[in-house]
């Protein structure tokens, strides 16, 4: 089933939806069936999702392994981006984009995705110790080089955005966006569009949250990054979410749907992103979450979700 919807609005290069790892790593977010994350990576890319996210700090690089396996063969097909500057050696998970870590980082994250270039290679969290000309600096060089093809950044802040872009160009930033937590459309998403910055979320389907999977709020081990990661899983928010949610299952029962393709729907339309990056460990997650995506939504429908969504951390 091509999702031709979703592949014709991809400008030949990286499509509308990009699917992301970070659960397929198997130790931050509970387990991970890997035959089922290797399904789900073929799902996608039979079905007009050309690009991929992931990063060595998920599985501590099981994540990359997968992919690393699923793309053998069509490397040529997939738009590959991964991270850096995440200390997963130490066990530690320091921020380090010195120009030592992030060589060593990129040589490991090579041979993990069994490539010898990388097309989108992100800082995945700003690292204060290092300045940000000695980071761009090695990433041009690894880009003259020919390991990397395109620079991007992840959850910088808008200064440290200005200053990233100062250094070296931007392709993209990658930032958590979604119903649930919209602070980059104040100032975040107008500095990408000015500066021709391509946008893409993360946490598009809230972690799950978006889909209406969650009847009652649910409780994660604490080894379990949602637990910790995500603000919108806190228990104060929660009967604020649950009236979100309440509003994507009633549209998307009005248009014969689901609630996260409302969602998600809502999301690609934001003025700026280019791409949603979603997450999925199975086959069934990854069709279901292209298979209507996008749906028309009409201004009241809009208007809706924006109160919705703009409840909930007023509370
Ligand atoms: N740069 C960063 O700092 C950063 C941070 C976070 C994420 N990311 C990237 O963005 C990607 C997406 O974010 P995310 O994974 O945190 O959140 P997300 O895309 O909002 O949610 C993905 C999760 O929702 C559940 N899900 C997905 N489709 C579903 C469906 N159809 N029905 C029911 N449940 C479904 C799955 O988890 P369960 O099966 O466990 O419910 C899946 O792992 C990550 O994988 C990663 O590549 C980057």
């Amino acid at each position: 089933m091509r999702n031709e919807a979703m592949h014709e609005k991809s400008d030949g290069t990286i499509s509308r939806m990009i699917l992301g790892t970070w659960a397929m790593g198997g130790n931050h977010w509970g387990f991970c069936d890997d035959v089922e994350a290797l399904r789900a990576i073929d799902t996608a890319l039979d079905n007009g999702i050309n690009a991929i996210d992931t990063a060595p700090v998920y599985g501590d690089g099981h994540a990359e392994e997968l992919v690393g396996k699923a793309i053998q063969g069509k490397r040529d097909k997939v738009f590959l981006a991964t991270k850096c500057g995440l200390d997963i050696y130490s066990r530690k998970y320091e921020r380090n984009l010195s120009p030592s870590y992030i060589e060593r980082d990129l040589s490991q994250s090579l041979k993990r995705l069994k490539t010898d270039y990388i097309d989108l290679y992100q800082c995945h969290w700003p690292d204060p110790q290092t300045p940000v000309e000695e980071t761009m600096a090695a990433l041009l060089r690894f880009r003259e080089e020919g390991k990397i093809r395109l620079i991007g950044v992840s959850n910088f802040n808008d200064d440290e955005l200005r200053e990233a872009m100062r250094c070296a160009p931007l392709f993209s930033l990658q930032s958590h966006y979604s119903l649930l937590e919209r602070s980059v459309e104040q100032s975040t998403l107008p500095i990408c569009r000015e500066n021709d910055i391509n946008f893409f979320s993360y946490g598009s389907l809230g972690a799950g949250v978006l889909t209406g999977k969650y009847r009652e709020q649910p409780r994660f081990s604490r080894g379990d990054a949602r637990s910790f990661f995500y603000r919108f899983f806190k228990p104060r928010y929660w009967p604020k979410v649950r009236l979100l949610v309440d509003g994507l299952e009633e549209t998307a029962r009005s248009k014969g749907t689901r609630p996260g393709v409302i969602a998600l729907s809502w999301l690609i339309k934001q003025p700026g992103v280019r791409s949603v990056i979603v997450g999925a460990r199975s086959s069934e997650q990854v069709l279901d979450n292209i298979a209507d995506v996008p749906v028309e939504l009409n201004a009241r429908e809009m208007e809706l979700l924006d109160h919705l969504s703009g409840a909930i951390y007023s509370c």
